[in-house]
């Protein structure tokens, strides 16, 4: 039975899937129906778990910059649903880190070898340089600080798992909101969705203007706070950050690093239902006593990345699914 049986028909007639063929580098170029198709695929990934979807696939997976998480539940989710991989961790062993190749040369080799490409790279930009020259469709795995469009899919669909919904979430997004990829993109994909949000962050790590003016150009409610406490009782979602160590120097990461620290007090007046997500990894801004509350879901959030990352791959790589 095909995953998507009676969504992608319109009057009995099967409709194109939008993402067929798709580059996904930037949450900008999605629309509500793009979301919610990737949304309605995972869940039933979720529940009803395929190997056929990518059979026949080769997929590239670069990763130019650290990453646990965003690397391999790519590869599994490939693997899962029948495909193959190629690729490496890290790029100091390639030509272009061993003999100066271009980053673009680099990636027209790959892209010619491949029926994707999966891409991570410290420098903003990267994925989109990428696309600009693959046959392939090219998916972005996070660019610096400006995009990470799979974790937001993996976020939304967690959101969704665990309070039933999307539209009208509070939520609050903590810590490093300059660079923090993660809440860049989930805060303009919530603007979709009516949501309310505080942002807490020392100043110096506060949310970048452009995208400030961008929620207030879509009539999105925000709050700027020093103190995490008080939004605590008005929140459906806390949604934590590490300080990213790798975008500072060494005396402005010590002074910024445990500025918000979460505690099982500071959840005294938390909701009932809500719920932490963070995209991790996190160094000490949650303790680990607060794993063992019911508020804990960062470990469950992070195991959702194989259905998210599923959906996208069978969306992008398959006309009808
Ligand atoms: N959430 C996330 O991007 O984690 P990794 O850096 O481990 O991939």
């Amino acid at each position: 039975v095909p995953v998507l049986a009676g969504f992608l028909t319109v009057k009995g007639q099967n409709m194109t899937n939008p993402l067929f063929q798709k580059d996904i580098i930037s949450i900008s170029e999605f629309s509500k129906d793009h979301i919610e198709l990737i949304l309605k695929t995972a869940f039933e990934l979720k529940k009803n778990p395929r190997n056929d979807l990518l059979k026949d696939k080769l997929i590239g997976v670069t990763f130019f910059e650290g990453s646990t998480r965003t690397r391999l539940s790519f590869e599994t989710a490939i693997q899962r649903l029948g495909g193959r991989v190629i690729g490496f961790p890290d790029a100091a062993n390639t030509s272009l880190g061993k003999k100066g190749e271009t980053f673009m040369d680099s990636m027209r080799i790959i892209t010619s070898y491949t029926d994707a490409l999966v891409i991570r790279h410290n420098k903003e930009g990267a994925a989109r340089l990428a696309a600009d020259i693959s046959p392939v469709p090219v998916i972005n795995a996070g660019d610096g600080s400006n995009q990470h469009p799979s974790q937001t899919m993996l976020d939304l669909f967690t959101i969704k798992e665990t309070q039933g919904r999307l539209e009208d979430i509070s939520i609050a997004f903590v810590g490093d909101l300059k660079y923090g990829r993660t809440v860049h993109s989930l805060a303009e994909a919530l603007s979709l969705y009516n949501a309310r949000i505080y942002l807490v962050s020392p100043e110096s790590l506060a949310m970048p203007q452009y995208i400030l003016d961008d929620l207030t150009k879509r009539g999105i409610t925000f709050s700027v706070h020093s103190n995490l406490e008080e939004v605590m009782p008005k929140i459906d979602i806390l949604y934590m950050t590490r300080v990213q160590k790798e975008r500072f120097d060494e005396t402005e990461y010590q002074h910024l690093k445990s500025k918000y620290i979460l505690t099982p007090e500071i959840l005294a007046d938390a909701k009932e239902n809500m719920k932490i997500l963070h995209p991790l990894p996190r160094i000490d801004e949650i303790v680990s006593s607060v794993d063992d509350t019911p508020y804990a879901y960062y470990f469950k959030q992070a195991a959702n990345g194989v259905y998210a990352r599923e959906a996208i791959l069978s969306l992008v790589l398959n006309k009808e699914i």
